[in-house]
């Protein structure tokens, strides 16, 4: 029965991007006139069904060092959750200090000494695109695999390993396209510059996105020819190290690319303390980030980049179509079961369209299908884990408390695994917590407001400053605002949109520097400025 009903999912597939799937995902039909629902209906549907057997075998579980799956020096694994049912999927290799140290030096020999530094630009291309292609052969068992260990809806899955390979494809395009300058100086001398890789690149990401976390970091590392040790999210190790093996089949040589499996506090510490790691790029909360910082700063000083929390506004104004906009700020909250760094989680609505925005964004959450992820139709799976579950019901309570009006949700979904109702509160003042803190769960916060600048004040009146919607057809509004609120990504009428080519990154205390696109680069160089005398030059 399971296995019937998931080979009917794999052949509807017909995801071309991760946008697309990200448009189908937020697509709720145009009709609201379903009258008054009730509350609870979601919960009414919350019967307990058996969850369907996921299509694939866990094929990696070890720690990829120097091209070679191995266990952790201490024997330890532990084990990965299914989020729809809190049982375990896999017991994967636990690296400690004594792993990364191993991973490091795998790492520093394959840059000091390895072939990688000394293939050309095009060699080091064509084995990125040779991983891509094996990606998007492997896609319905790579997507499965997230699936099972996230809870992200397959279909959205399937969009994001399309991406993963759209990422890995784009950053395979720079790799033979860097290159230094030939600048000209007040004197005799023939300066160039030489972009060089910097070495060996820590990398720590998040359980939200894995794979596309694990290309935002290894894509524009490799591409500029350093070499890597990165360590996945403790709840979420399993599609990193599917595609750490990927890496291997297309011909990577070993210790260029290492993937670990570890605790923050210790496998995660570690690599960002060590004194051979040349730089680090982190994903994940704001608190995290300093942490990573100020060891980075203790240790050898390494650049970091930063990509951390947020609490981005998303603007509704006067003249906008409601429809459109209700079905846009739902998808800008609700999108990855509400788990997105940028998540329009402060929906500020202009007060002559508050109310008829009110009842549609109800409606709309009412409407949203939670349920098994594998399941075809359904729009939102299980919170990532049991803190992740406890962290949101926490802020629904004090929602509740501080006086907001809940207009749908607020309660546990079903009785097994980390599901949460799609939540609305109303009538959200700036200053609860609900407004303040990323929830980064289903929870959808709406405030009313009168003008542009009240609005323009309010929504830059955080610490975040990662992303911000727009919603308007007046360009001059539109102009006014993406130039005033201090975020890096500002959507106009969209959301969510993630293509290789666009920078990504956060203002404030939502992080430092960018990562995607051209800008993505220059975390992954140095710049050497090399200077000659000339003799008797023809010209200067
Ligand atoms: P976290 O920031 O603690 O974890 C992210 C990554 O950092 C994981 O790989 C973890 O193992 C690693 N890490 C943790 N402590 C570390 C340390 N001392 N040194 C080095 N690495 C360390 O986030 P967590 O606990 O998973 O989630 C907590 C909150 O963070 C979430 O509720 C959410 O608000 C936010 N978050 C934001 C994300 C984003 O995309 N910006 C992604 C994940 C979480
Ligand atoms: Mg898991």
């Amino acid at each position: 029965m399971a296995a019937r009903r998931m080979s009917s999912l794999l052949s509807s597939r017909n995801v071309s991007s991760l946008a697309s799937a990200f448009s189908r995902s937020s697509g709720k039909g145009s009709s609201y006139s379903r009258g008054i629902i009730s509350r609870f209906s979601t919960a009414a549907s919350a019967a307990y069904e058996e969850p369907i057997t996921p299509p694939v075998r866990v094929s990696h579980t070890q720690l990829l060092i120097n091209g070679q799956f191995v266990d952790a020096a201490s024997g330890k694994t532990f084990p990965t959750l299914d989020p729809r049912t809190a049982e375990v999927i896999a017991h994967v290799a636990e690296a400690e200090s004594e792993d990364v140290d191993r991973a490091v030096s795998a790492a520093r020999k394959a840059f000091d000494e390895g072939p990688w530094p000394k293939m050309t630009a095009y060699e080091r291309s064509r084995i990125m695109l040779r991983v891509a292609d094996l990606v998007e052969k492997n896609t319905d068992e790579l997507a499965a695999l997230e699936t099972w260990d996230n809870g992200k809806t397959y279909e959205q899955a399937i969009g994001e390993v399309e991406v993963l390979a759209r990422l890995f494809r784009y950053y395979a395009g720079w790799a033979d396209k860097i290159h230094g300058l030939t600048v000209p100086a007040d004197g005799p001398y023939h300066v160039q510059t030489l972009h060089e890789p910097i070495g060996v690149a820590g990398q720590i990401i998040p359980w939200n996105f894995p794979l596309l976390m694990f290309a935002w970091k290894v894509g524009p590392a490799l591409a500029c020819g350093n070499s890597v040790v990165l360590k996945t999210a403790e709840q979420t190790p399993l599609s990193a190290l599917y595609v750490g093996n990927l890496f291997l089949e297309a011909g990577l040589p070993p210790g260029v690319l290492n993937v670990i499996s570890g605790f923050g506090h210790t496998a995660g510490a570690a690599l960002c303390s060590h004194m051979d790691v040349d730089k680090l790029a982190f994903t994940g909360s704001t608190a995290t980030g300093k942490t990573v910082l100020s060891l980075a700063a203790a240790s050898n000083l390494k650049p970091v980049t930063l990509e951390l929390g947020g609490k981005s506004p998303f603007i509704v104004c006067e003249d906008a179509d409601v429809d459109k906009a209700v079905e846009m700020a739902h998808f800008a909250l609700f999108f990855n079961q509400g788990q997105c760094c940028c998540a329009g989680s402060r929906t500020f609505v202009h007060e002559r369209v508050y109310d008829e925005f009110l009842e549609k964004a109800k409606a709309c959450a009412l409407e949203r299908v939670v349920g098994d992820p594998f399941k075809k139709g359904v729009e939102q799976g299980p919170q990532i884990d049991n803190e992740q579950f406890a962290k949101i019901m926490k802020y629904i309570k004090s929602g509740v408390e501080s006086g907001a009006t809940l207009e749908a949700g607020g309660e546990r979904f079903g009785s097994k695994g980390f599901y949460i109702q799609p939540t609305v509160f109303s009538g959200v003042q700036d200053n609860m917590l609900i407004a303040q803190d990323e929830i980064f769960g289903p929870v959808q916060s709406i405030l009313k407001y009168k003008d542009l600048n009240e609005v323009i004040k309010r929504a830059n009146s955080t610490s975040f400053g990662l992303a911000a919607g727009v919603f308007t057809q007046n360009i001059d509004v539109a102009n006014t605002l993406t130039r005033a609120l201090k975020a890096g990504t500002i959507y106009v009428n969209c959301f969510d949109v993630f293509d290789a080519a666009i920078p990504f990154g956060g203002y404030k205390q939502s992080g430092q520097g960018r990562e995607k696109g051209i800008y993505s680069l220059n975390n992954y160089l140095q710049v050497k400025a090399v200077v000659t005398p000339l003799k008797n030059p023809a010209w200067l």
